[in-house]
């Protein structure tokens, strides 16, 4: 998973849209690109249209859920359990005890619609309130669905009353960088995934580049898109290339050479057991990428 497009759930159109795309996941949207009267129609065109795609080849589908507290969930989840989705994405989750929470109505929605136990996984967006944020080291052991932890800045700005996610020179102030620091050390903890949170002005191709190599760089493993334009350049991002797997092989293969030695030398240049599972890492990305 490298690419998750978002897609509001009420739009025919841009369901096609976006399951025409390169994306890994397409998120079906409940909840913040759909007015609080058109949820239900949302409910119906994004349940009617999942229904009728079936089982194609394809990106997987994730839906976003209205949050817990909106007494929206469970509906959300009856209408859209049937199209049986790879999994579900919970917003302004405060901590592993709200993954549980839902995990126990998946089961429950599980069984109504005749699916497996625990077929549908979650991703929660960790980081939209202050106890969100405060709770990123609280989803280790929170449930065996959980597919990864993802954060947000808009929710979490209107949370605290900030004006503006980034400074003048178009860098996350500090409370954001904190946010997404944690998320990557709450994955870590939880030992999942950790993926970005969504770049709204879609038109800036250069700015969205670089902040998808920052990401790669810093330990995410996957991106959110808002826009069909977005996902090539996730996915090229976070694919690694030929050169970083040629690397990582050379350091794994040296490893394997010196008997599974605590530190090496390959070509002038330290290597010791960080490095190796680094390298590891780095070959099971670059195989899932395909
Ligand atoms: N998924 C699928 N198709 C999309 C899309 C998306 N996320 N965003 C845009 N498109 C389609 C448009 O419908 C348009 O198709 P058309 O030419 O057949 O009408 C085409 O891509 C080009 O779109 P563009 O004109 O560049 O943008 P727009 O003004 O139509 O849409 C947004 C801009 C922001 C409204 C739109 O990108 C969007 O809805 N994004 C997702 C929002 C969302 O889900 N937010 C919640 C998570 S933060
Ligand atoms: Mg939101």
């Amino acid at each position: 998973m490298r690419s998750l497009l978002f897609v509001p759930g009420d739009s025919e159109r841009k369901l096609e849209k976006a399951f025409s795309s390169a994306a890994d996941v397409v998120i079906v949207d409940l909840e913040d690109s759909v007015a609080l009267d058109g949820k239900a129609r949302a409910r119906q065109i994004a349940g009617e249209f999942l229904l009728a795609r079936g089982t194609v080849p394809g990106p997987k589908v994730y839906v976003r859920i209205n949050e817990l507290a909106s007494g929206m969930s469970e509906a959300d989840l009856g209408a859209m359990l049937p199209a049986a989705p790879a999994g579900v994405m919970l917003p302004k989750a405060g901590g592993g005890a709200d993954v549980e929470r839902l995990s126990a109505m998946l089961r429950v929605q599980e069984a109504i619609a005749g699916r497996p136990d625990c077929a549908t996984a979650i991703i929660p967006i960790i980081t939209e309130t202050g106890v969100g944020v405060f709770s990123a080291g609280t989803y280790a052991g929170s449930s065996t669905r959980l597919a990864g932890l993802t954060w947000g800045a808009e929710d979490l700005s209107a949370a605290i009353g900030a004006r503006s996610t980034r400074d003048d020179s178009g860098l996350f102030t500090d409370v954001f960088r904190l946010a997404r620091a944690l998320t990557l050390l709450g994955a870590s903890a939880a030992d999942t995934a950790a993926i970005d949170t969504v770049y709204p002005n879609f038109r800036d191709a250069a700015g969205f580049a670089a902040e998808c190599r920052d990401a790669e760089r810093d330990g995410f493993v996957a991106k959110m898109a808002i826009h069909p334009d977005q996902v090539p350049v996730i996915n090229a991002a976070f694919t690694p290339s030929a050169e970083a797997v040629q690397e990582a092989r050379s350091v794994v293969d040296a490893f394997t050479a010196a008997g599974n030695a605590g530190v090496i030398n390959l070509d002038g240049r330290m290597f010791d057991r960080p490095h190796l599972r680094r390298a590891q890492r780095l070959l099971a990305r670059a195989g899932k990428a395909g």
